[in-house]
């Protein structure tokens, strides 16, 4: 079996996809991270490279084998994972599926923090991250299709469409977290994906089954 198709609805294409969280250091043995496993960015891009796409794959600190014939990049924080897509541009297609930090350490502590006698508390400052989906958006060498994932946990539909506004995105693909059905750490999947004046449920189904579905949606909207 050949892992790498030429024919299908994305060949000849060039498809960049983040993916996993991202660890934000706070000394040289603590960081602030979040629970994303990477399944979802990394079947969105397998189901690209089935589809014929030449693919790369940011990933942030993931256990996850990179499917074969997809180029991985590896980073860990949130400011290199900004760095690497941008340098991986031009793309015909971003997918920003990295749950990416919003805040980060506004320094970094040389030595590791030690507990002072006599103080119980801590104080933590951080800095928002340099909005990668917003910036891909935004850059001259701006991808046909750009693509945000959206995690709510209400009002789906109202905030990921604010999102697709906001950073100017042609599909948001929203799940719902937090409750009984969606999530970080599970196999399955449903997402609603929203574009200006359309909306489409996908799955519930295998993340794989939901990549695929959503990298059907998105070849249909490629300019050709
Ligand atoms: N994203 C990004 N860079 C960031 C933060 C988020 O590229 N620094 C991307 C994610 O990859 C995802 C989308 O933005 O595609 C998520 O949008 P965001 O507004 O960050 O969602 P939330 O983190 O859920 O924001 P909020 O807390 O405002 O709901």
């Amino acid at each position: 079996m050949s892992h790498v198709p030429t024919a299908g609805p994305l060949a000849g294409k060039r498809v960049l996809v983040s993916a996993g969280p991202t660890y934000e250091d706070i000394d040289p043995v603590r960081f602030v991270g979040n629970r994303s496993s990477g399944k979802m960015g990394f079947a969105v891009a397998a189901a690209a490279r089935d589809a014929g796409a030449e693919v790369v794959l940011v990933a942030g600190p993931v256990h996850m084998d990179t499917p074969a014939g997809v180029s991985r990049i590896d980073v860990r924080s949130a400011a290199q994972m900004h760095a690497a897509v941008l340098g991986a541009l031009p793309a015909d297609v971003y997918v920003g599926a990295a749950a990416v930090a919003d805040f980060t350490p506004r320094r970094v502590s040389e030595h590791k923090i030690k507990k002072t006698a006599g103080t119980d508390t801590l104080v933590l400052e951080l800095v928002r991250t340099p909005d990668i989906l917003a910036d891909v958006s935004a850059h001259p060498q701006r991808p046909a299709l750009v693509v945000g994932f959206a995690a709510e946990t209400h009002d789906v539909a109202r905030y990921a469409r604010g999102k697709l506004v906001a950073k100017r995105l042609d599909l948001i693909a929203a799940n719902l977290v937090g409750g009984a059905e969606g999530g970080f750490e599970r196999d399955d999947n449903a997402l609603a994906v929203y574009w200006d004046g359309g909306e489409r449920p996908l799955g519930p189904a295998s993340k794989h089954e939901v990549a695929a579905q959503l990298v059907d949606l998105i070849a249909g909207r490629l300019p050709a």
